[in-house]
This record gives structure tokens, sequence and C-alpha cells, in this order.
């Protein structure tokens, strides 16, 4: 600092001293209200807007595709920028190095940024460099949220699929069919038989929405389906191997 902005900082301190109010009560009063009326606002929404439980976990799943929270796409977004080098450099990367040096720089950035000006305009550097990181941390942020879906959401490795039987496979892969059966190598290896050519087995719909309602275990019933579900479902399956390939 120079001399001459220390000497009108020592001034306005003993002034703000003179007529200013105590740390003790008067702040410790404030941030006691605030933080209660904090935490009053968080119960009051945990009773009001519940948070709703989703489906129960199925550990053999196999099309889960993991997406993260809204707030870590950023994350997610970095590993995608040092991806096509080895398996391990994307992870350090992006969880590891990146977050750390931007702590480090905010631990240490009031010993290098010690100007004693606090109006912004005045701080076009710190003003920058604000804007530049929360600039990079909502466009890696929309580029996570709209990145596309891994393999299973995006379908299976069939063709020749008309409207109904993309609705049926959508219900094949949102049920969580490929934890037990293969289609075009796809899914799991068992405990149930690869579907790939289930098309030239000679069902029709009827008899395959019958199985599906009442199939033998381990395979689960799927009764509680909507029945234009079942029915998209139904032509998805009954065409593997011969219409869809
Ligand atoms: C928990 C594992 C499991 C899940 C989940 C499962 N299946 Fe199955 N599925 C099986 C097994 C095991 C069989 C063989 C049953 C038998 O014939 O004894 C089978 C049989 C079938 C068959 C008859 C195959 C044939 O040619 O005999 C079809 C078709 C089928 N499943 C479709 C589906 C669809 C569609 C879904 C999702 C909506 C599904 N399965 C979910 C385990 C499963």
């Amino acid at each position: 600092m120079k001399p001459a902005d220390k000497r009108a900082y020592d001034r306005d301190y003993a002034q703000a001293k003179k007529t200013g109010k105590p740390f003790f009560p008067y702040a410790i009063f404030k941030d006691t209200v605030i933080a209660t009326l904090t935490v009053l606002g968080i119960i009051i929404l945990a009773i009001v807007v519940r948070v709703e439980v989703g489906e129960p976990v199925n550990p053999a799943t196999t099309d889960f595709v993991p997406r993260p929270e809204w707030y870590f796409y950023f994350a997610f977004e970095l590993l995608k920028i040092f991806k096509n080098q080895d398996v391990f450099t994307p992870l350090i990367m992006a969880t590891f190095m990146v977050p750390n040096i931007l702590i480090i720089l905010l631990v240490v950035w009031p010993f290098i940024d010690r100007g004693p000006e606090r109006r912004i305009w005045k701080r076009p550097f710190a003003l920058g460099l604000t804007v530049i990181v929360t600039g990079m941390l909502c466009y890696l942020t929309w580029m996570g949220a709209n990145s596309p879906a891994g393999v299973a959401k995006g379908g299976l490795p069939v063709s020749g699929l008309d409207e109904e039987a993309t609705k049926g496979m959508g219900v094949y892969l949102a049920n969580g069919c490929g934890s037990c059966h293969m289609v075009a190598g796809v899914g799991a290896p068992g405990p149930g038989p690869d579907l790939t050519n289930e098309g030239t087995k000679g069902w029709d719909n009827a008899k395959m929405i019958a199985w599906f309602k009442a199939p033998k275990p381990p395979m689960p019933s799927y009764a509680s389906l909507p029945p234009a579900e079942l029915e998209a479902l139904a032509t998805f399956i009954t065409g593997l191997g011969t219409t869809y390939k």
C-alpha cells in the first residue's frame, strides 16, 4: 500500500470505529438471525417440496447411463476435454489437477491482489478474471448438460426400426431388459437368452405380450406396463433378426 493510501485507510478506519457499531453483539446478532431464517427456510422446503424417491436400485442393470448432478456438469465436461489419452489422464486432470489449481488460486489470491481499491470498476484484472472463470463454468455446465447420452440410451445397434419399434426399443432400454438379455452384442450374456434373432422363432405380438405379462422366472413380469408400451415392445422383439437387424 502506498503511504497516502495507508493514511486514508487509517483515517477511514478511525472514523468507522468511532461511529460504527461493535461486532458483539450487533454483527453476531444479525448473523444469528439470518442463519436461523436460512435453516428455517430449508426445513420448510423439506416439508413442503418433497424430493421424489426414485426407482429401487437394480445392481444387475447394464444399461444405466450414469449422469452427474447438474452442479457437477462442468467437471463431467472437463473429463471429455482431456479424453483420447490414456485412461487415467482425464480423471487426474478433471477431478484433481484443474479443481485444485483453481482452489489454490483462490487461497493465494489475497496475497497476489493486495491493492486497497475496492470499487469493482477500478479493478479490471480481477473483474476480467472473475467474468472469464464464471463464463467458463457456465459454458462447461451447459455443454455437460447437453452432452449426448451413452450408447445404451442412444439405442441398440439395430437398424430398420420404424416408429413403433423405436418406441419398443425405448421400453426395452427403460426396463432394464438388457441386464439379462443381449441384443446385437449389447447387454448381458445371461441369465436370459440372446434376443438378437428372437423374431425368427415364430412369436406373434399377442403371444409375446402374454409372455411379458407372465414369463417363467427368473424373468420378472411386466404386466404393470401400459398396454401401448407392451405392444411396442412386442413389435420390437418379434421383429428382431427379421425386420430389424
Ligand atoms: C432378471 C432377468 C431378466 C430380465 C430383467 C428380463 N428377462 Fe427375459 N428372460 C429371462 C430368462 C431367464 C428367460 C428364459 C426363461 C425360460 O424360458 O425359462 C427369459 C426369456 C425371455 C424371452 C423368451 C426367449 C425365448 O426365446 O425363449 C423373451 C422374448 C424375453 N425374455 C424378453 C424380455 C424383455 C423384453 C425384457 C424386458 C422388458 C426381459 N426379457 C427382461 C430373464 C430376464
